[in-house]
C-alpha cells in the first residue's frame, strides 16, 4: 500500500476521476457514498416504487433545488407510468427553522387531490422542512402522501417524520454532491462527498 503523508486527505479513485483538473477536486476531504452505490440504491428505490404504485396515479413532487439529481436518477428508474412536479421553498433563516415556518417560493402545477403524492428530497436534517410540507399537502386531499429522501441525518431530527424510504442513513457531516450545494456549488459531483471543514470554516470568518 502506497504511503501517505499525514495530514493528507484521503483521495480514492472515484473522486480523482470526478473532479480531476477542477478546483473542487481538492476542497472535499473524502467520498462518503460512492456514484456506483447511490445508482445502485436508486434502482432499488425504483423497483420498489413500482411495486407499490402499480396501477395508481402517481404524482413525483421535487423540493428544488437539491433534489433534482436525484428525481432525475430516479424517475428513470421507475418504468409505472407517472408525472412530476416542483417546488421551490425558503427558510426564514435560523429564526424560521426552528419555527418551522417555510415559505414557498414556487407552489406545485399540478392539483394533487385525489392523487398518490411522493415527495422526493435530497436530505433531511430537522426535519422542518417536511414537516411543514407534509401539513400543506395533507390538506389539499391526497390519495396518499409519502416520502423518499436520498439521505438522511437522524442525529439532527428536531421533528418526527414519516419517512417511507431512505436512500442512505449518514452521520452529521458537511455532504455535497449529487445535488447537494454549499453555496450552491458542487451539486454536479457524482457521488456524496465530506466538505473539508477549512472550506465552510472561512466561508463564516
Ligand atoms: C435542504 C434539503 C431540504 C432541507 C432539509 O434544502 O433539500 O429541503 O434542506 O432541511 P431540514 O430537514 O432541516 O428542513 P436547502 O435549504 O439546502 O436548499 P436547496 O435544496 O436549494 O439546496
Amino acid at each position: 500500500m502506497a504511503e501517505r503523508s499525514p495530514g493528507v486527505a484521503v483521495v480514492n479513485e472515484e473522486k480523482s476521476e470526478a473532479c480531476v483538473q477542477s478546483s473542487m477536486c481538492q476542497d472535499i476531504e473524502r467520498v462518503l457514498i460512492s456514484a456506483e452505490e447511490i445508482q445502485d440504491r436508486v434502482r432499488d428505490l425504483g423497483r420498489q416504487i413500482d411495486e407499490r404504485y402499480a396501477g395508481e396515479d402517481l404524482l413525483l413532487i421535487a423540493v428544488l433545488k437539491g433534489s433534482i439529481v436525484f428525481i432525475a436518477d430516479l424517475m428513470r428508474a421507475i418504468s409505472i407510468p407517472h408525472e412530476v412536479d416542483f417546488l421551490a421553498t425558503s427558510s426564514y433563516g435560523a429564526f424560521s427553522t426552528s419555527s418551522g415556518v417555510v415559505r414557498i417560493l414556487k407552489d406545485l402545477n399540478e392539483p394533487i387531490g385525489g392523487r398518490h403524492a411522493l415527495l422526493v428530497e435530497d436530505i433531511i436534517d430537522s426535519g422542518h422542512t417536511l414537516a411543514y410540507l407534509t401539513r400543506l399537502f395533507s390538506a389539499r386531499n391526497p390519495a396518499s402522501l409519502e416520502i423518499v429522501t436520498l439521505l438522511d441525518k437522524p442525529s439532527r431530527r428536531e421533528v418526527d417524520i414519516d419517512l417511507f424510504w431512505t436512500g442512505f442513513s449518514i452521520p452529521n457531516e458537511f455532504v455535497i454532491g449529487y445535488g447537494l450545494d454549499f453555496n450552491q456549488k458542487y451539486r454536479n459531483l457524482p457521488y456524496i462527498g465530506v466538505l473539508k471543514p477549512e472550506v465552510y470554516q472561512a466561508d463564516s470568518e
